[in-house]
């Protein structure tokens, strides 16, 4: 059997395949962040397609920190009783469902909230607007709120959260010294910068209790020049187990580096798993289970991956948007490769739109069994 279709285990949470649908902003929440029904549906299609453990877009804990319109959010109480029914279609449809969590600190639009904050001042061409320098009140309030955003994963009956911290949201930008210019215990060498990151866990884990599955998102390194390294990013990796997380996933890049992060163009085995280096990097340092992310696209390297050992987990973003059902297909051998032209029209471009598949796509897929 393909190694893609054996079980794999984070923390407690069993999954029945080493497939993992990567977080996606999908869109499609209303003014107050409250899911709509079409994402319902979405997260039944990727349930029914047969993917190992599904992790929503990112949801926001504060209102300070909604990135952009239409983003989920998780930052009252009253929000829970609409996200446990996406809890209960996933897992109706016998699959797994974990949230990430995220505020999105100096990378925050317009149109969703009246100014940005970051650990320092700053202003960069890749922002739409300067952010302001956080106080030492903000940064342990926004911990708190990590924490209790946390809780209300649980309580909604989800299977774990996934703690954002990568893409120049709000923890990448304590870890980054591109970003992070603080002179007191929140900035200056890499313990320092990590420790936002350290309180956001304890307060997470105080919160849910130590069984609960707590995976991060890492960015091991920025892109940017003065940026986190992949040398200080595998400090950090080396750091999770103890801080309390149960699994990491890797990916990288902070803003204005969507290039990086999401880049446009993979077309053959070898732009595939672009991040595979900083996971090597990784493996040496962690035992913890790791998720890697990236331009997967073909049976073969995700078998690879996995089969070197650098990797425990596969996760994909554009080709389940394209293929929701693609798991299933390359289980069932319909299929060896996703048919994703990574061009990146997934993108919403009108509020009400959603993600949604929008490359061309001519060839009529053969039918699933299943
Ligand atoms: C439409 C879209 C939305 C995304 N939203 C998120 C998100 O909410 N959180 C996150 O960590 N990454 C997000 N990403 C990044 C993906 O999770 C993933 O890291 C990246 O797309 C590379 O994987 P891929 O080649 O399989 O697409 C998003 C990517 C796309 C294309
Ligand atoms: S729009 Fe293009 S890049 Fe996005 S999922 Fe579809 S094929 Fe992939």
């Amino acid at each position: 059997m393909s190694i893609l279709f054996t079980p794999g285990k984070i923390g407690s949470l069993h999954l029945p395949n080493r497939i993992v649908r990567s977080a996606t902003a999908e869109s499609m929440a209303d003014a107050e962040g409250r899911p709509l029904p079409q994402l319902i549906r979405l997260y039944q299609d990727l349930a029914r397609g047969g993917v190992g453990l599904i992790i929503t877009g990112h949801m926001y804990v504060h209102p300070s920190g909604k990135a952009h319109s239409e983003m989920c959010g998780i930052y009252a109480e009253d929000l829970i009783p609409d996200l446990a029914k996406l809890a209960d279609a996933v897992h109706q449809e016998n699959g797994l469902v974990v949230v990430q969590i995220n505020h999105g600190g100096m990378q925050c639009s317009k149109e969703t909230v009246p100014e940005t904050i970051a650990p320092s001042a700053i202003d960069a061409d890749f922002l739409e607007r300067p952010a302001r320098e956080m106080t030492p009140d903000e940064i342990t309030g926004l911990i708190q709120a990590y924490g209790h955003a946390a809780r209300r994963v649980q309580e909604a009956g989800f299977d774990g959260v996934q703690i954002h911290a990568a893409h120049g949201f709000l923890i990448s930008e304590f870890l980054s010294p591109f970003v992070n210019h603080r002179t007191d215990k929140w900035g200056g060498d890499i313990e320092n910068r990590m420790r936002f990151l350290r309180e956001v866990c304890r307060a997470v884990r105080e919160q849910v209790g130590p069984d609960y599955p707590v995976l991060i998102k890492l960015g091991m390194m920025d892109g940017v020049e003065g940026g986190l390294t992949s040398d200080e990013g595998s400090q950090v990796i080396a750091a999770l187990e103890g801080m309390g997380f149960n699994g990491v996933e890797i990916s990288g890049g902070i803003g204005g580096t969507r290039n990086l992060n999401v880049p446009k163009g993979i077309r053959t085995e070898s732009d595939e798993a672009y991040f595979l280096p900083l996971a090597q990097q990784a493996r040496l340092v962690t035992q913890l289970p790791i998720i890697l992310v990236g331009g997967f696209r073909s049976r073969t390297v995700m078998e690879q991956v996995l089969n070197d050992g650098y990797a425990d987990f596969i996760s994909l973003c554009r080709p389940l948007i394209s293929e929701p059902d693609l798991p299933n297909r390359l289980r069932l051998g319909l299929q060896e490769k996703s048919r994703c032209l990574s061009s990146n029209n997934c993108w919403p471009e009108k509020e009400g739109e959603g993600i949604a598949c929008k490359c061309p796509h001519e060839k009529i897929r053969p039918k699933t069994e299943v």
